[in-house]
């Protein structure tokens, strides 16, 4: 994975591959994937984004129990909206995403937009020792407390790789996958204008990004129309520099020596919209949810099993964060105890839902079963209302979504931080 100085490193695959295979359809197509599990331990696969009945969703024992080992599950459903998903466990997700278990699912539109190539990019961040083993440390307090299982190596799809390989005048699709369990991605794709033209497989405006970089929070997806409006020859570095003081290089853009065409394709790069509802802010239901605790926050205590216990007995027992109050052990690690959902929702109703992050830290924040739109931060209206299925709630940051409430069941609402969301960050709205 890391070269070939470096032993191999053992990894928990789908199909013996990090990423797993990826699944392409279109739009409209049925999905029938047998899934057989021969780990040692209970698991189930979730496919993030895709809007598929209650029980296609891979959450165990909601409400379909996990599939054990040895064990066979077939899950099935309608690909209802075309774009950039994937898949990945939600069994002690923390662990089992962070050996290598998840996979891009494409589902393409009935009408592509026009380019050269079009590519996927997992991004996946690994803690590796000197050996090149992964660390066995999942789950410590450390991580769960701050900022997640932040780790030391990037790989794309699989592999530290050094250089695409791109042509001069190409366009490229760039379709990018944050399957990390903890790290935050901010691409800047240097001497190049990358251009947004989906975010978590819905189509949005294109637009350039704010501050020409592309953030990416743990499960949330960005489709780039890529120009290459280099030289023959040139070499331009792609640098992630989210985290200020830990900028790096993540893979560059090497030219080869021919010359696609002259000027940059002239192509529309609006993709149609999917079959979305639209929300009805004027009759909507409002919720308000607060994300608290981790260090240097200001909750003192949470609801634990349903008692109030105070922060240093929660951690006591690997507990470090809560929404509204609660910290919630759920279904992922605790057998088939069952939350109890934070709110209901009238089925076919709008919901307004603000997020209040209390904390210090940054919550990427998602919802199972639906798109919502993004509607404001800190108040102020989003660019676009963009459609997402997991959000990027910065610390101290006041974050609204709304959406229809069409699909029935008990849905998991959660940090995809997996390090937060088994400490605490995770919940369930129902939709009756
Ligand atoms: Cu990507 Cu609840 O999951
Ligand atoms: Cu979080």
């Amino acid at each position: 994975m890391v070269g070939d100085e470096y032993p191999e490193t053992t990894v928990w695959a789908y199909e013996g591959r990090v990423p797993g295979p990826e699944i392409r359809v279109r739009q409209g197509d049925r999905l029938r994937i047998a899934v057989t599990n021969r780990l040692a331990e209970d698991t189930t696969v979730h496919w993030h984004g895709v809007r598929v009945p209650n029980a296609m969703d891979g959450v165990p024992h909601m409400p379909l129990p996990p599939i054990a080992p040895g064990e066979t599950f077939t899950y099935e459903f309608d690909t209802v909206d075309a774009g950039t998903f994937w898949y990945h466990p939600h069994m002690r997700s923390h662990e089992q995403v962070g050996r290598g278990l998840y996979g891009p699912l494409i589902v393409e539109e009935r009408q592509p937009i026009q380019v050269d190539r079009d590519i996927t990019w997992v991004l996946s961040d690994w803690r590796l020792k000197n050996d090149a083993s992964v660390t066995n440390d999942f789950g410590n307090m450390m991580d769960i407390s701050h900022n997640g299982r932040v780790g030391n190596t990037v790989t794309i799809n699989g592999q530290v790789l050094e250089e695409m390989p791109v042509q001069s005048g190409e366009r490229v699709r760039l379709r990018l996958i944050n399957a990390a369990n903890a790290r935050i991605f901010g691409l800047r794709f240097q001497g190049h204008q990358p251009v947004v033209v989906a975010i978590d497989g819905h189509p949005v405006e294109p637009h350039q990004p704010d501050e020409d970089r592309v953030v990416l929070a743990p499960a949330m997806r960005i489709d780039l129309v890529l120009d290459m409006t280099g030289t023959p020859g040139d070499r331009a570095s792609v640098v992630d520099d989210f985290y200020r003081d830990l900028a790096y290089r993540l893979v560059d853009l090497s030219y080869g020596s021919e010359r696609l065409r002259n000027r940059p394709l002239d192509a529309p790069v609006r993709l149609l919209a999917n079959p979305v509802p639209e929300p009805d802010l004027s009759g909507a239901a409002r919720h308000q949810v607060t994300l608290g605790g981790g260090m240097m926050g200001m909750m003192t205590g949470a609801m634990v099993d349903g008692r109030m216990t105070d922060m240093r007995t929660m951690m006591r027992s690997g507990m470090a964060w809560a929404i509204n109050g609660v910290a919630a052990s759920g279904p992922d690690d605790h057998g088939s105890h069952v939350m109890a959902p934070t709110f209901t929702l009238e089925r076919g109703r709008t919901c307004i839902i603000a997020m209040v992050n209390e904390t210090a830290w940054h919550h990427p924040m998602h919802l199972h079963g639906h798109t919502f739109r993004v509607l404001s931060r800190n108040g102020q209206p989003t660019r676009f209302k963009e459609w997402q299925d997991t959000v990027l709630v910065d610390p101290r940051e006041r974050v609204e979504i709304a959406f229809v409430a069409d699909n029935p069941g008990d849905w998991m609402f959660h940090c995809h931080i997996l390090e937060h969301q088994i400490a605490g960050m995770m919940s369930i709205i129902r939709v009756a």
